[in-house]
């Protein structure tokens, strides 16, 4: 398989970088990031603008994409940047990589994730699930992860922190759904569904992350 994974850099996207290399399934990633990721061996790392992405570049043609790209409102400073991240480029990613000839698209989008929500994070993550399903990829997995627990970041969240504790400390509380997830987890549930490529549209929830 020929796989794209865009977020690499990212804490969910180090996971998919790290499994897909291991995976004898993966011939060859390609991974486009804005900074240089470390040289491996399967792994073309072109190195983009995600506000100017080329369009005719040979990379895109791939059969299974997979997106853990996003920011957060303390990281985009307005609703419109994170809008940019969260909804604009995974849509133009989709949209380029189905133009290519892909036939899977796996999204790593967010527990409460709905078009109707009133929450701007949560209805931003349902607008991008709609607006890629639209696009007629064969297959196409929605990935709704709750809170992530995946060691420490770069930058200081100190708001998902906090959450973390209160999730970890209630953990046998919170109903399955609610309950945080390993990246690890998220990362080998992105892969499994380029790999089974099921027709259709289909939600993986939270509690299904394993
Ligand atoms: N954090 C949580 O608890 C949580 C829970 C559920 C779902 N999610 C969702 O899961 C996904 C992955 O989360 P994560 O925690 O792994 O994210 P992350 O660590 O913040 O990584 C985000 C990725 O997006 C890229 N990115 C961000 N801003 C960009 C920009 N302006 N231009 C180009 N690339 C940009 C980053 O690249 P750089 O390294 O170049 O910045 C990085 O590769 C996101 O969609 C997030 O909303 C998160």
């Amino acid at each position: 398989m020929k796989l794209m994974l865009v977020g690499a850099s990212g804490l969910v996207g180090q996971q998919v970088l790290r499994q897909a290399l291991a995976d004898p399934a993966v011939d060859c990633l390609i991974a486009p990031t804005r900074k240089p990721l470390a040289a491996a061996a399967r792994l073309d790392n072109p190195i983009v603008d995600f506000e100017h992405l080329p369009a005719d570049a040979p990379w895109w043609s791939v059969d299974a994409v997979i997106c853990t790209l996003g920011t957060t409102m303390a990281q985009a400073g307005s609703q419109a940047a994170f809008r940019r991240v969260d909804y604009d480029y995974p849509l133009a990613v989709a949209r380029l990589a189905r133009s290519a000839g892909a036939t899977a698209f796996v999204l790593n989008t967010a527990l409460g994730a709905a078009v109707d929500s009133r929450v701007f994070y949560n209805r931003v993550k349902g607008e991008v699930e709609q607006a890629i399903s639209q696009l007629d990829y064969p297959s196409l997995t929605l990935v709704r992860p709750s809170l992530l627990d995946g060691g420490p970041r770069p930058d200081s969240r100190p708001g998902e922190g906090v959450g973390l504790v209160f999730a970890k400390i209630l953990r046998p509380l919170l109903p399955r759904r609610y309950r945080a997830v390993s990246t690890e987890a998220v990362a080998r549930t992105l892969l499994a569904a380029t790999r089974a490529q099921a027709p259709g549209i289909h939600v993986v929830e939270s509690e299904q992350i394993a």
